[in-house]
């Protein structure tokens, strides 16, 4: 088997290491020290800060279950980029974020990741992307830290390691299919019963009976329900109206913490307290929303926001 290796500093390695075993195709991970100034450093000498090496973790892995440029992308998701040797609680210079590689080769594939990740966040990240000059391991009793320590810090939360379950899933059960209800239900399937929310669905647009499907501009379509997980909902939704509408109209992921605080919420259960909307697009077009509502305010934040807009990426 043909097996790479991709070298990834993201704050505390306790955590990263954790995140990468659970991504399918990742054949082995190894937590150390990279890029510093003397040779096999230990904890201790790292932790003064004054080494210049950062906290990372080598990960092996096979290009045909795992592509580089999807690596790439779920350790965007772990890391804040505009963060400068401070990741969560965590700071100093060995915790600063980097993406090394072994293989000049690998260069295109991380300066595209990093290029698509500046566009999304528009900025450019503080991420250093630089040849591994070098690596060392880290003592065992930092290797599977969190697999030996359950209940052991970790600056990831618990909602990260909920969501990278999900994507698996998502990933691995539409890997063959290309019909897009099936797609959506297993989708809306894997996200409620990854999250238990109260309602998780789809609004597929579709042109208004009678309208020229030929020439359809938005305001000719209306968001049609499609495959859902939860009570019976509003079946149509208007261009611009409603939390879905909206979202639809300004192209953007919606968060709203206390739906009663949000003009013109379509109230389909009057359970529903709080809601996210993300638009799902096919070549630049937006042709659903996945709609997830919970019967507690406040339970969506930014978090929610990326995991699910990479999870609808996958269509
Ligand atoms: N509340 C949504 C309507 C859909 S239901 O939540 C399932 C809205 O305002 O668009």
């Amino acid at each position: 088997m043909d097996i790479r290796e991709i070298y990834f500093a993201g704050g505390c390695f306790w955590g990263v290491e954790h995140f990468f075993k659970g991504v399918t195709g990742v054949t082995s991970t190894l937590p150390g020290y990279a890029n510093g100034r003397s040779a096999d450093p230990t904890y201790e000498q790292v932790y003064t800060d004054t080494t210049g090496f950062a906290e990372t973790v080598k990960v092996c892995y096979n290009p045909s279950a795992v592509s580089l440029d999807l690596l790439c992308r779920l350790y965007f998701m772990i890391i804040d980029p505009l963060s400068l040797n401070k990741q969560g609680e965590d700071v100093g210079t060995r915790y600063r974020t980097g993406v090394y590689y072994s293989s000049k080769a690998d260069l295109p594939v991380l300066e595209a990741a990093f290029a698509a990740e500046a566009e999304r966040i528009g900025a450019d990240p503080v991420t250093e992307l630089t040849p591994l000059e070098c690596f060392y391991s880290a003592e065992e009793y930092h290797q599977n830290y969190l697999d030996k320590n359950p209940e052991g810090y970790c600056h990831l939360s618990l909602k990260t390691f909920a969501y990278l379950k999900m994507f698996e899933k998502v990933r691995m059960y539409l890997a063959d299919e290309k019909d897009a209800v099936a797609r959506m239900s297993e989708i809306a399937a894997i996200v409620h019963e990854g999250m238990r929310f109260f309602w998780t669905g789809f609004y597929r647009v579709i042109p208004k009976a009678g309208s020229d499907s030929s020439s359809d501009a938005p305001e000719n379509c209306q968001l049609v329900l499609g495959p859902f997980q939860g009570p019976p909902a509003c079946l149509r939704i208007a261009y611009g109206r409603g939390v879905c509408g909206t979202a639809w109209k300004e192209r953007r992921t919606i968060v709203v913490p206390d739906v009663e605080q949000f003009p013109g919420h379509i109230a389909c259960s009057s359970a529903s307290r709080s809601e996210i909307v993300v638009p799902v697009y096919s070549e630049g077009e937006i042709i659903a929303v996945l709609d997830i509502d919970s019967d507690r305010t406040a339970t969506f934040d930014s978090e929610d926001a990326k995991w699910l807009e990479l999870i609808v990426e996958i269509f």
